[in-house]
C-alpha cells in the first residue's frame, strides 16, 4: 500500500488510469505529491480513484475529441502519461472487423496525438514538462495475429522519437515506455480466459507497479537528463518469441 504525501510537485494527466499500468502510475504519482487527473471510462474504478488523495477522476472516452478539447484547452499539465490502449482480437488481419481496426488506431494512436497536441503548447511556453508514451515490444518486432496493434505501437514509437527532435531546446522531455508482458486486463477482449491464464503462467509477468516505479525514476532524473526510452520485460521474455504461441508483447 502506498503511503500518503502532502507536497505538490505539479499536475499530471494519466490516460487509461482506471486499470493496469495507468492505475499503478496514477497511484505512484499521487503518492509522490503530484496532483493527478486520472482519465478513463469505468465508473466504478473512477469512483474508487476519487477517494485517493491527490487524484481527481476524469470520466471521458478518448474517442470523444470535442469533449477532450473542451476539458484540456486551458489545463496546464506538467506530466502527461499517454497510456490508454486496447488490444483487438488476436486473429489474422484478413479476419478482423473494420470497427476493431479503426478503434485500435483511434485509442492507441490518434487519441495520444490529440491529447499531446492539446497539452504540449503549454509545456513549451513554460519551458518544462514530461511526455510519456506507452509503447510495446509489439511495436518493435512482428508478432502473428497482432498486425494492427503492432502498427499502432510502432507508430507511437516513431512519433515519440521524432517529437523529441522537434522539442530539442524546449526543455520538454519525452520518454517511450516499451513494455513486454505486464499482468493487466489488456487481453480481456482479445483472448478467452483459458488462453489468458496460459499466457500469464508461461513466465513471471512484469507487474504494473514495476512500470510505475521505473516511470518515477525517470521523472525524478535532473531536468537536463532525458531517458528517451526504457524497455521493461519479464526476465524470461525475449522480443520475437519466448512464451505463448507467438502471442507476446
Ligand atoms: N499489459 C501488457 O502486457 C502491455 C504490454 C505492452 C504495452 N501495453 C500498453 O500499456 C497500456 C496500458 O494497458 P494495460 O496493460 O494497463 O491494460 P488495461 O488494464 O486494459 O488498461 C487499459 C486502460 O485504457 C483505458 N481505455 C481504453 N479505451 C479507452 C477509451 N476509449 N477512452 C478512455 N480510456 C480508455 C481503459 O479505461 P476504461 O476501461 O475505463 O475505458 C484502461 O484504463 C496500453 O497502451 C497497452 O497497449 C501493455
Amino acid at each position: 500500500m502506498l503511503s500518503a504525501s502532502t507536497s505538490n510537485k505539479g499536475k499530471a494527466l494519466v490516460t487509461g488510469a482506471t486499470s493496469g499500468i495507468g492505475k499503478a502510475v496514477s497511484l505512484a504519482l499521487a503518492d509522490k505529491g503530484y496532483s493527478v487527473t486520472a482519465l478513463g471510462r469505468n465508473e466504478q474504478a473512477l469512483e474508487e480513484l476519487g477517494g485517493i488523495k491527490n487524484i481527481r477522476p476524469f470520466a471521458l472516452d478518448l474517442s470523444d475529441s470535442s469533449a477532450l478539447e473542451a476539458a484540456l484547452a486551458s489545463e496546464p499539465i506538467d506530466v502527461l502519461v499517454n497510456n490508454a490502449g486496447i488490444m483487438p482480437p488476436n486473429i489474422k488481419f484478413s479476419d478482423m472487423e473494420q470497427a476493431d481496426i479503426d478503434c485500435t488506431i483511434e485509442v492507441n494512436l490518434s487519441a495520444a496525438l490529440r491529447v499531446t497536441r492539446l497539452v504540449l503548447p503549454g509545456m513549451i511556453e513554460r519551458k518544462s514538462g514530461h511526455l510519456f508514451f506507452t509503447g510495446s515490444t509489439a511495436g518493435q518486432a512482428p508478432f502473428p495475429n497482432m498486425a494492427v496493434y503492432g502498427a499502432s505501437k510502432a507508430a507511437i514509437s516513431s512519433f515519440a522519437a521524432a517529437l523529441r527532435c522537434d522539442l530539442s531546446g524546449s526543455n520538454v522531455r519525452v520518454t517511450e515506455i516499451v513494455a513486454g508482458r505486464v499482468e493487466t486486463a489488456l487481453y480481456r477482449d482479445a483472448l478467452d480466459e483459458d488462453d489468458r491464464e496460459r499466457m500469464y503462467s508461461t513466465f513471471d509477468a512484469v507487474q504494473p507497479e514495476n512500470v510505475a516505479e521505473m516511470l518515477l525514476t525517470v521523472l525524478q532524473m535532473p531536468a537536463h537528463v532525458d531517458v528517451t526510452r526504457f524497455d521493461i520485460l519479464p526476465t524470461a521474455q525475449y522480443v520475437g518469441g519466448g512464451g505463448f504461441a507467438g502471442k507476446t508483447g
